[in-house]
């Protein structure tokens, strides 16, 4: 059994339409990492959330990328939620005229084997300490910065542009009802219609793909 670790229902919603009765959702809370990528914060949570389920598992990071901050919160859009708030990084984006964004979404899964090459990357933990916060570095335990960071990761990848405007709509989660596409925000659409064009719909549809053959 593939098990979603993540403590986001809106996340599991959307992990369905894609892998349906194959997925238990796990609600798992550990400290995430810093870093400047969404595919080492994915990668450590996948092999963090091995180490604790010892059975297959994906875990998913995403980020809201402002294009003309530079990415920016990016990696750090959960700790831009809870501090700024989705409204004020709307009103930030649109009266700096930096409306131009994208969702990116990587999907990080583990089993604790080694994968077939393919084209998706595989997370080797070469990194080891090097991407964590200079403070997590200083406090974590040998235990927790190097066991299991050998053991690989398969990462999927996707991302969508969008605009950002004032908030409309009730669906979603996060920072959708400040991000459009095509004229609809995120949170005007339901779970399949975003599913359909969105940064998680396009991760899970490279992951559902290519784990049906893994496990076939
Ligand atoms: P995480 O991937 O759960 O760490 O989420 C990082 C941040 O991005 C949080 O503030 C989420 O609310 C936000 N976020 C993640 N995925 C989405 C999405 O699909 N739509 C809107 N916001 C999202």
């Amino acid at each position: 059994m593939l098990h979603y670790v993540t403590t986001n229902e809106g996340k599991v919603r959307e992990a369905e339409e894609y892998l349906g009765d194959d997925v238990a959702s796990v609600d798992y809370d550990y400290t995430e990492i810093q870093a400047d990528s969404l595919e080492a914060v994915a990668a450590d949570g996948a092999r963090r959330a091995y180490e604790h389920v010892g059975e297959p598992v994906i875990v998913d990071d995403a980020g809201l990328y402002l294009d003309d901050f530079d990415g920016f919160p990016g990696p750090y859009s959960s700790y831009v939620e809870d501090t700024l708030g989705i409204e004020r990084v709307g009103r930030l984006a649109r009266r700096e005229d930096a409306t131009s964004a994208r969702f990116r979404c990587v999907i990080a899964y583990c089993d604790g084997e080694p994968f077939e090459a393919s084209p998706e990357p595989v997370d080797t933990g070469e990194r080891r300490g090097q991407d964590l916060a200079a403070d997590d570095r200083a406090t974590a335990t040998t235990d927790e910065t190097v066991q299991g960071r050998d053991v690989p990761v398969k990462l999927f990848t996707g991302a969508v542009p969008g605009t950002i405007v004032e908030p409309r709509g009730e669906g979603g989660f996060g920072y959708d009802p400040i991000f459009e596409h095509d004229g609809t925000t995120f949170a005007e659409m339901d779970a399949e219609q975003k599913n359909a064009i969105s940064h998680r719909g396009r991760a899970l549809a490279k992951f559902a793909e290519w784990f049906q053959g893994r496990t076939a």
